[in-house]
């Protein structure tokens, strides 16, 4: 049997370690043929393909990226859904066809599982694995990725504390999560930051400049602020800068802030995202192998399951209010909402 694999939608550490755990399963275990397209489904559109073999492996495991490649190209338009008549699927269907992939491993995060569902739909075999920082992919626990921007994130925010106290300051520090709070809330928690803002929960400025100036009453000077990205701003202003021009204005404490950006989606990946990665990869051969197609593999609990492509795509994991770590927060006066 031959399939392809790619990489699509923003990077994230971990996903070298699944294109490992595919082709170590596919090409060793089960003797499959194992082709790797580049730069996510433009290289689809472009025809660049190559084969991997078990010597492109080396050193993936722990390598941040992606080796293929990934682009956040989307190969059909969404207000007319996959129609044949276009050029770019019919292009991609044709890559496909002329290098006999049975089957295309699709990684990447929401984008990339819609496009795969549109796949499934117009009867390409495909499997997809779900990674992002981000940790918004409906339908498993975690993606991988996200434990590593976390790890990440917790350190900065480790590192801010030192200096906020030593100059008695506010420090804002914004973290990504796109639509989503999940990296602030988790990196917010492990770092231990006095005020968690995240888009899925409402706030209100002024009770947090009460906080901060209760803080100061109960002898704490300074403030730790995690924000995520996707809080609502105004004037397009960055999620940081309205949060610390805001506090500031409130306040009268001095306030700086700090925005974490792509260091986050950088280098190598946590043992926990290595681990759920390999165990992704080999569970998406596992279900090639069973012709089991249309379908995302998911983490369920402690358990490496699947999904239907069609009963997640299109929708996003948000943070609720019943959440454990937000009622947690609530308690802690360090969450809102
Ligand atoms: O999806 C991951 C993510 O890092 C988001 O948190 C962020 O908003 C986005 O990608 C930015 O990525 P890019 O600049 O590559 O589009």
């Amino acid at each position: 049997m031959r399939i392809g694999i790619l990489t699509a939608g923003g990077d994230c550490p971990g996903i070298n370690a699944t294109i490992r755990g595919v082709c170590k399963t596919a090409i060793s275990y089960y003797g499959m043929e194992v082709y790797g397209i580049h730069n996510g489904f433009r290289g689809l559109l472009d025809d660049d393909v190559i084969q991997l073999t078990e010597n492109s492996l080396g050193g993936l495991l722990t390598m941040g990226g992606t080796v293929l490649g990934t682009s956040r190209v989307k190969p059909f338009r969404k207000d007319r859904g996959f129609s044949l008549s276009d050029s770019r699927p019919a292009a991609l269907l044709k890559t496909i066809h002329d290098h006999g992939l049975e089957c295309l491993v699709c990684i990447g995060g929401n984008g990339t599982q819609n496009t795969a569902a549109m796949l499934a739909k117009a009867g390409v075999n495909v499997v997809m694995i779900p990674k992002t920082i981000d940790n918004d992919v409906f339908g498993t626990d975690i993606s991988f990725g996200f434990d590593s921007a976390v790890s990440i994130a917790t350190e900065a925010i480790d590192r801010l504390h030192s200096t906020a106290s030593s100059h008695q300051r506010v420090m804002v520090i914004e973290v990504m999560g796109h639509k989503a709070g999940w990296i602030a809330l988790h990196s917010g928690m492990a770092g231990g930051g006095d005020i968690i803002l995240i888009p899925e929960l409402p706030f209100n400025i002024h009770n947090i400049g009460d906080v901060i100036i209760n803080r100061l009453k109960k002898g704490k000077p300074y403030s730790i602020v995690v924000v995520a990205e996707g809080i609502p701003t105004f004037n397009g202003k960055k999620a940081a800068q309205y949060i610390a021009e805001e506090i500031e204005y409130e306040t009268g404490f001095e306030t700086r802030e700090t925005v974490l950006g792509y260091i986050q989606r950088g280098g190598s990946p946590t043992a926990f995202d290595r681990t759920l990665a390999t165990r992704m990869g080999g569970h998406a051969t596992e279900l090639i192998a069973q012709k089991q197609f249309g379908r995302m593999v998911a983490l369920r609990g402690s358990e490496i399951v699947s999904v239907p492509l069609s009963e997640v795509a299109g929708k996003l994991k948000l943070v609720t209010a019943d959440n454990d770590l937000i009622i947690q927060g609530k308690r802690m006066g360090v969450c809102f909402g």
